[in-house]
């Protein structure tokens, strides 16, 4: 890799994204159910997703898996009857748009100067697997990923060592050789201690968590990723 990187991804091999909220838009779900939410819109999108993330969390702790898909529509439901909003044909809306949720703008471009540089290129994602490959194939992703590496492999949620491990195992590249890219700072945290290189996207301008790891770097969307990684524009 170039002279030029910042002095930690000076060796890459593999980029590795996070899927949800890092290559994904989950807004964008709520957002094309804009009309039939009214006002509640921005809350219930905060909502469902934070309780997404805490039963991933939980169900790990209790020893109590179920896939993404599952604990999508709890969260949903918790979500929904907490904002007072009953609506079976909203809710089955929701849950199919989050199959095709919209990529950031930059994704397509940022997957194809990694590959153009000989990098391998991958998701490592909580979702189930059909989740993922329908949102790949939406937003014609499919020829810019090697691998499409779901939890469900492991049986656990992120941020699990055993997770992270799977890239190191399916992509065939040492941990140190991985940049991993997530926007949520508790996947940064729990795959900076498992031993990737992250480059944080912080997208949505948060504090970093105090789990005892930092972030090689920090950037605010991916279009700064190749910079990082010394490829020239
Ligand atoms: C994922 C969630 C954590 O894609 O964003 O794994």
């Amino acid at each position: 890799m170039s002279s030029s990187a910042h002095p930690a991804f000076g060796d890459i091999g593999a980029c590795v994204f996070d899927a949800y909220g890092t290559l994904l838009d989950f807004n964008s779900a709520v957002d094309r159910c804009r009309d039939e939410i009214g006002g509640k819109a921005d809350k219930l999108s905060e909502l469902w997703r934070q309780k997404q993330i805490q039963y991933t969390w939980l169900r790990g702790m209790m020893g109590r898996h179920q896939d993404f898909w599952q604990v999508t529509g709890d969260a949903l439901d918790f979500s929904m009857e907490a904002v007072g909003l009953d609506d079976p044909a909203v809710r089955r809306k929701l849950m199919a748009v989050y199959r095709t949720l919209d990529c950031f703008p930059e994704v397509p471009a940022v997957l194809r100067r990694l590959k153009e540089a000989g990098l391998k290129t991958a998701i490592l994602s909580n979702g189930e697997p059909s989740m993922l490959e329908d949102a790949v194939r939406h937003n014609g992703l499919e020829d810019l990923l090697d691998e499409i590496l779901s939890v469900e492999s492991v049986g656990v949620f992120k941020p699990a060592p055993a997770v992270y491990q799977l890239a190191v195992d399916r992509l065939d590249v040492s941990r140190e050789r991985i940049s991993f890219q997530t926007s949520n700072a508790w996947d940064a945290a729990g795959a900076g201690h498992f031993g990737f290189k992250i480059a944080w996207c912080n997208r949505y301008g948060q504090p970093m968590e105090r789990l005892g790891t930092m972030p090689e770097a920090t950037i605010s969307t991916l279009s700064e990723l190749p910079a990082v990684l010394g490829l020239d524009a």
